[in-house]
């Protein structure tokens, strides 16, 4: 079935020094063979119809409809930009504003209609704008690529999410500190190896915790920095030929800078790798914490009991209570580090420049952005509605603990630590072969072992001065911790402050 269109265009360039120049003024006639290719952005130099197999794999507007309003965002400022150029007249740059908003509404009241011929969102929203406004919306995507403009609206919306995965691990810290004053003094064995190590206070495992999720809060910024750099402008490949001024569309944008190169612009992903490997460490971090939780709500710990509403049920043990948050949180660990492990595969060995495998970028981006916003918020669920058994955490403290604080001791009477850990190690020994707690040796016992034992010794059998002589910066006594919580707490004024 053919027709004739036609087209007329006409490109108006203002000039530096406010000198208006008409360019070019010509009068396009052609026959179109199908209709099919009507509907493709691309579709002019081609005879026959895409297979459809190929479209199915080629279309990315199943998952990207979610970069709607970064796109119509992108568009409107970049129409502007047009404008200033003269490629756009005022009243056209009014149409196409208004046609914009209007697609933006449909999106925003759920009344967006996707079509089969929908590649991909820029193509969905192109589309849309024709048909409400008509043949000036072909003026739009003047000097522009989807390839400037996927990378565009990519970093908009990731910066966006940043922001908001940002504020729940601020929330998230805020709920731990809180938590670790309240319960300052509870004392707990610290595990090395899964052994049972030394006491240490239960606020200080919260802050071990509280300090990695810092440390994740501010890489995060560090890379949302990073990708703050506009690659629009950057055409295809080799830029734009028209007059924009970049640094202006990159203001109105949003954006503190343009990108320097347009080659490496349009095939630039560091800013989505970066984020996928940010992703994996918090997600490691969270695993970690997870895990320590799930160990301590277990019977043979019984240090912890999550709250009802952060346990699940077996269907068929009516007695159990789960901790499947937990343990999904574990989970998602690994799933994000494929998304990480996986987009790097896809990245390593492309030719410079836009390639479409990196349209694999946005399943990854959006998958691992979903499960970071919802481990994150499980995770602080979990942490601030559980309870704490402090006696469990006490008993489980056993005088074998104290060993180190043994050899301290000796070296306090002025033995040379490698000597004191040795006659420790022989304390210990001791108690074992009599079957007794290392507390419960008598003085003659101990002497035994070393001279340097004296009635004093009685001292370091208390959990709660072993904890508190760790009294330099970083340890486990409440004065370390007490800094600790007022760093935390200045930090995250200083965050609020900031946003
Ligand atoms: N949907 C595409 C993507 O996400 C947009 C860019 C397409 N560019 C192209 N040259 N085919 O990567």
């Amino acid at each position: 079935m053919g027709y004739e269109i036609k087209c007329y265009v006409r490109i108006k360039v203002q000039m530096i020094f406010q000198t208006t120049v008409a360019v070019s003024c010509c009068v396009f006639k052609h026959r179109i063979i199908e209709k099919e290719k009507e509907s493709k952005l691309w579709g002019g130099r081609f005879s026959s119809e895409t297979s459809p197999v190929l479209e199915k794999l080629n279309a990315s507007i199943k998952y990207d409809w979610r970069l709607w309003r970064e796109d119509v965002k992108g568009s409107k400022c970049y129409a502007r930009a047009l404008q200033k150029t003269g490629i756009l007249t005022q009243e056209e740059l009014t149409v196409i504003q208004d046609g914009l908003s209007k697609v933006e509404e449909e999106w925003s009241s759920n009344n967006f209609k996707i079509k089969s011929t929908d590649e991909d969102i820029h193509t969905a929203n192109e589309r849309r704008l024709k048909e409400l406004i008509g043949g000036v919306a072909g003026k739009l995507h003047t000097g522009r690529s989807r390839n400037d403009q996927v990378a565009t609206d990519m970093r908009i919306w990731l910066r966006d999410k940043m922001g908001t995965l940002n504020s729940f691990i601020h929330d998230f810290i805020q709920i731990v500190t809180d938590r670790a004053r309240r319960e300052v003094h509870i004392l707990m064995p610290g595990y090395t190896h899964l052994q049972r190590a030394q006491p240490v206070l239960w606020s200080h495992w919260l802050l071990s915790h509280a300090w990695n999720l810092r440390a994740d809060s501010e890489r995060l910024s560090q890379l949302s920095a990073r990708a703050d750099e506009m690659p629009l402008g950057s055409g295809a490949l080799a830029g734009n030929p028209f007059p924009v001024d970049r640094p202006a569309l990159a203001r109105d944008l949003g954006f503190s800078r343009c990108s320097p190169n347009s080659m490496r612009a349009v095939g630039d992903r560091d800013f989505i790798a970066e984020f996928l490997w940010w992703a994996c460490l918090c997600a490691v971090h969270l695993s970690r914490l997870a895990e320590d939780l799930v160990l301590f709500g277990s019977q043979e710990f019984g240090f912890v009991r999550l709250a009802d509403c952060h346990s699940t049920g077996s269907s068929l043990m009516p007695h159990k209570r789960n901790p499947d948050g937990l343990e999904l949180i574990r989970g998602r660990a690994g799933r994000i580090l494929g998304q990480c492990t996986g987009f790097m595969a896809v990245l390593k060995g492309l030719p410079s420049t836009y390639n479409k495998d990196l349209q694999e970028d946005k399943e990854a981006m959006f998958d691992v952005c979903d499960s970071m916003e919802s481990i994150l918020q499980v995770a602080a669920g979990a942490v601030g509605t559980l309870t704490v058994n402090s006696d469990k955490c006490r008993s489980a403290l056993t005088p074998d603990m104290l060993a180190t604080d043994v050899a301290y001791y000796l070296v306090r009477k002025g033995m040379e630590f490698r000597v004191a850990h040795s006659v420790a190690g022989k304390v210990v020994a001791l108690a074992e072969k009599m079957e007794v707690a290392m507390s419960e040796l008598t003085m003659e016992h101990l002497k035994s072992v070393s001279e340097c034992f004296e009635e004093d010794v009685r001292d370091v059998w208390n959990y709660e001065s072993s904890v508190d002589q760790y009294r330099a910066l970083g340890g486990t006594s409440s004065s370390s911790v007490a800094q600790q919580l007022d760093q935390m707490d200045q930090w995250l004024k200083n965050c609020a402050s900031v946003q």
